[in-house]
């Protein structure tokens, strides 16, 4: 149980709250190039801002104000230039930096007066990295954009999914800060669902004897030992890591993921699964997909038959934004507690202008890119009982 301060200084993402600066020293995912080629402008809203995401002319990605200055229309009906982002209502032009290059009629009429050189609008730096286009909105100096060895290790083919969550973000982390949940959350609940579909169950539930976590330079390494394993197994010797703030490791070495739960607001999340699979010796690879996942079916409902949906339904069932005044936590969230206190330090850090956990500046560390640990294959006594491999490599996606 915490205060209603503290569950607001950790949870809320404005741009003058605790935790919102907080996560503004991060670069976060706002969108993927494959869909920009297609759509080149995107309005995008992130960390409760309205934003206009667009390419290019010249193929360059901008992340601007949502409304030109102006009249105050959308940038969204704009029109891509090479240097920018034109508006669609008298062609004011505007750089990635939001600095006003051209006022066309202004220019024409009365050009000493330069008003344009007055006029600025909101800009933040954007990175494209294997389809993925990263925001940064923190205070100057940009850190690097980290390299993590999922997003950019040869011979992986990768998928894009996305999720839409009417949640705040921070219920995502604590599901992944609490392995415990998997016996319940994942098999039991999973397997009445099954049941209730006429589908026979999936999973054995498996029991967790001992959970520990371990900080290090990017976050938590959560390790758990099962019943039936032994201790020198790597689900205990390893496990995968939480990267701070706000990243799930999952999947173990030949499908590896990495789950970014962006906070779109106070009370909605967008998570980015950037899923890979090691391609066969020799087989071509693939072209990189993008899809979107609708989690409620026709009835508005979340069916929670398997394991990504499973955990989505944990994080959205706690509502808008959990009510950690009313919690009572036990032994099974060791990792939560030690997430919150993680969380709350970096918080501090945040508002002394100082750089928090993970941060990269240094580019030796991020060429050619951050190795994670991990298990080999996650959860071994779990999947020792799962029936086919087919299964296995389709629910192995969040824990
Ligand atoms: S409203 Fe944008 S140029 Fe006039
Ligand atoms: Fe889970």
């Amino acid at each position: 149980m915490i205060s209603q301060e503290t569950n607001d200084k950790m949870t809320l993402v404005g741009h003058d709250k605790p935790a919102g600066k907080l996560l503004r020293r991060y670069w976060h995912p706002i969108g993927t190039a494959l869909e920009l080629e297609k759509e080149p402008i995107q309005r995008v809203r992130i960390l409760g801002e309205d934003l206009t995401l667009y390419r290019s002319k010249s193929g360059e990605y901008g992340l601007v104000a949502e409304r030109c200055p102006h009249r105050m229309v959308s940038l969204e009906y704009g029109i891509p230039d090479e240097r920018g982002i034109r508006c669609p209502y008298h062609g004011w032009l505007f750089d990635r930096k939001g600095a006003c290059l051209e006022m066309p009629f202004d220019d024409r009429v009365n050009p000493e007066a330069m008003y344009k050189a007055r006029i600025k609008i909101k800009a933040y730096p954007v990175e494209a990295l294997n389809g993925l286009l990263f925001a940064y909105l923190g205070p100057e100096p940009a850190p690097l954009l980290p390299r993590w060895d999922v997003l950019v290790q040869d011979g992986y083919d990768s998928v894009i999914q996305i999720h839409e969550l009417p949640c705040n973000w921070l219920q995502c982390m604590d599901n992944a800060a609490d392995p415990v949940h998997f016996e319940y959350l994942h098999a039991e609940l999973g397997n009445y669902h099954l049941a209730r579909e006429g589908k026979p169950p999936k999973m054995v539930r498996t029991n967790h004897l001992k959970i520990e976590f371990d900080v290090f330079k990017y976050g938590i390494m959560k390790r758990r030992l099962l019943e039936g394993e032994s201790e020198d197994c790597d689900d205990w010797t390893t496990g995968h890591p939480l990267l701070f703030p706000n990243i799930l490791a999952v999947g173990g070495v030949d499908w590896p993921t990495l789950q970014f739960r962006v906070p779109v607001d106070d009370t909605h999340t967008r998570q980015f699964a950037f899923r890979t699979k090691r391609r066969a010796v020799g087989a071509a690879p693939r072209p990189q997909e993008v899809i979107h996942s609708n989690l409620f079916n026709e009835k508005g409902k979340i069916v929670p038959d398997n394991v990504p949906a499973q955990d989505m339904v944990a994080w959205v069932m706690q509502g808008p934004i959990s009510d950690r005044t009313q919690e009572h936590l036990s032994a099974s969230d060791k990792g939560v507690l030690l997430y919150h206190k993680m969380l709350l330090e970096e918080i501090e850090k945040a508002e002394h202008g100082e750089d928090t956990l993970g941060t990269v500046r240094d580019g030796t560390e991020n060429e050619p890119m951050i190795r994670l640990h991990r298990e080999k294959v996650a959860l071994h006594a779990f999947q020792s009982q799962y029936k086919s491999v087919v299964d296995r490599e389709a629910e192995t996606t969040g824990t």
